[in-house]
């Protein structure tokens, strides 16, 4: 799949390691930045990804701060982002399942790379069931329609 990437400061720590992960998946990975542990803005890096994925030019947007926190409320900022915040691996597979979320938010401060690895894997392995989820989701949607 194709993968769209972002990181702040904060994630920069793990995302080589993150970044490798996907490419061993067989995942086709663009890096949106930042590139350096110089201080930045988390919203320039989820507007991005975001846009990316909303525009269909990617499918999946995987995004790292210190917390996941500050990416997941920016991402889902963007028309047509729906950007879960997950910091556990056995909730990843939910985010896909019932939300259909189409950006991952992680954080480097708090979760371990190889516990991140594994919710990356988790999540991206993970269908949307639809069924009595797509209806919530459509109203999730609506949302992004009347409000544009
Ligand atoms: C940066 O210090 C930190 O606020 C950011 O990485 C993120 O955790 C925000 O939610």
């Amino acid at each position: 799949m194709r993968i769209a990437f972002g990181n702040d400061h904060a994630g920069f720590d793990q995302k080589a390691e993150l970044v490798e992960y996907l490419k061993s998946l067989g995942h086709e990975v663009t890096d949106y930045g930042t590139d350096s542990s110089d201080r930045v803005d988390y919203p320039d890096y989820a507007f991005k990804v975001g846009e990316a994925v909303a525009a269909g030019d990617q499918d999946f947007g995987i995004l790292v701060c210190g917390t996941g926190i500050g990416m997941s409320i920016a991402a889902n900022k963007v028309r047509g982002i729906r950007a879960a915040n997950v910091t556990m691996p056995d909730v990843a597979p939910f985010a896909r399942a019932h939300n259909n979320a189409n950006v991952l938010t992680l954080s480097a401060r708090y979760v371990d790379v190889d516990t991140n690895k594994l919710i990356i894997k988790k999540f991206l392995e993970t269908e949307f069931e639809g069924g009595r989820h797509e209806g919530r989701v459509n109203k999730i949607n609506a949302l992004d329609e009347e409000r544009r």
